[in-house]
């Protein structure tokens, strides 16, 4: 990608049970009670469970900035109008790359393919996208099988740290137009 301004989500994309939208200052409290201080899912993640709700209205005000800067595009995922999950999608150079979590009451509905397919088909939809791509723990089998769903394959394993700075095996997969 030459020009960052040719890659620009739309701030809400809708699904057949999801609106994925960009974040909002009000999102905080309630994804800090959803999921933000569950170490269940932090530990999948590159972030330590949170223990103070300023910490999640921080990173959501780092999320919205990220956005209007266009470096990273932050998905809010809502489910029966309630915000319940994240999807960041990240412009590099010549490709994009997700990241994602939903709260663990809504584990297993499917909501995650859901939600990573819509965002995968509208970047790889994109003149300027080559290449979508997700990396995550190896123990992670939850999450290989969210991005396998999401038609994307398996390329190499490499150790990265995990969310307490320890070295762990990661899987890198992606999709290629
Ligand atoms: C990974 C994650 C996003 C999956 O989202 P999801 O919407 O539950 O995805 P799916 O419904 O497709 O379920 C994926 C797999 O989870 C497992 N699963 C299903 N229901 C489950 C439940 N109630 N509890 C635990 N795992 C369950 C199954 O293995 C399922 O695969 P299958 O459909 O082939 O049986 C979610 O588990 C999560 O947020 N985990 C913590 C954070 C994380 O791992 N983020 C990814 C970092 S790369």
């Amino acid at each position: 990608m030459s020009d960052r301004d040719v890659f620009q989500p739309p701030e809400r994309i809708e699904t057949e049970r999801l609106i994925l939208r960009k974040a909002r200052l009000s999102d905080a409290a309630i994804l800090h009670d959803a999921y933000m201080t569950d170490p269940d899912v932090a530990k999948f993640t590159s972030w330590k469970p949170r223990t103070d709700v300023r910490q999640s209205e921080m990173w959501i005000a780092h999320c919205i900035k990220q956005w209007e800067r266009a470096e990273s595009f932050p998905f809010v995922i809502e489910y029966e109008s309630e915000p319940i999950g994240m999807v960041g999608m990240h412009s590099m150079s010549d490709h994009i790359s997700f990241a994602f979590v939903i709260a663990k009451p809504f584990w297993g509905k499917g909501i995650m393919p859901e939600a990573l397919s819509a965002l995968i088909d509208w970047a790889l939809a994109q003149q300027c996208v080559n290449r979508v791509q997700i990396y995550f723990l190896a123990d992670n089998h939850r999450s290989q099988r969210v991005i396998e769903k999401c038609g994307l394959e398996y390329e190499y394993t490499f150790a990265h740290p995990d969310n307490l700075g320890e070295p762990k095996d990661c899987k890198m997969y992606s999709k290629v137009r």
